[in-house]
């Protein structure tokens, strides 16, 4: 496993996050799919070549959030970076009071990997705006999952 440290983004880190983000067609920020990033709330992974991680949620009411982006580079993938980074957005965002967390997702075996390790089930579909994430797939598959009965990273 790769050395890395998960901490929360810097506005210095805005370059490579755009970077990293490309890799993932995620990159479109502003636009009408992202209109924006509050760094405040996104976690970067960085190792000693760089950022090899994104991750970030937001609050849409008192008890409640959503992810905003997640991407792990492709040289970094299976590392478990991307675990991490999720687990490090579920903790802060029922830290700051959230019971539930919604993510948009549309690659199949991405969508599998957020309910199998973390507990999340499809609650809808959404039409994409424009082109973000996976060119080939026009829709959001919307996913929830229950932060009250969250009890933490799981480490193997
Ligand atoms: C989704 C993403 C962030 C995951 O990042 P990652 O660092 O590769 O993830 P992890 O290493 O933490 O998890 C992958 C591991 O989880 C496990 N896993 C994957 N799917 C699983 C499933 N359905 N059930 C159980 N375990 C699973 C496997 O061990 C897998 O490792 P493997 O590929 O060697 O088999 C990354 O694939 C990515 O950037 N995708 C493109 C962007 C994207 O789709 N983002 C999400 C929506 S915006």
């Amino acid at each position: 496993m790769p050395d890395f440290v998960i901490e929360t983004a810097d506005p210095l880190d805005w370059p490579g996050l755009l970077c990293l983000l490309q890799t993932a067609n995620l990159h479109h920020i502003p636009s009408p799919e992202m209109p924006g990033l509050a760094l405040e709330t996104t976690f970067v992974a960085r190792n000693g070549e760089g950022l090899a991680g994104i991750g970030g949620y937001k609050m849409t009411c008192p008890n409640a959030a959503k992810t905003t982006l997640l991407a792990v580079h492709p040289s970094y993938r299976s590392s478990p970076i991307g675990q991490q980074l999720q687990e490090c957005c579920m903790a802060a965002a029922k830290a700051a009071g959230a019971e539930t967390l919604t993510t948009n997702c549309d690659l199949p075996a991405e969508i599998d990997w957020y309910k199998q390790l973390f507990g999340y089930r499809e609650v809808g579909h959404l039409l994409k705006l424009h082109s973000f994430g996976a060119p080939d797939i026009d829709r959001w598959t919307t996913l929830e999952t229950d932060l009250t009965a969250w009890t933490g990273p799981q480490r193997s």
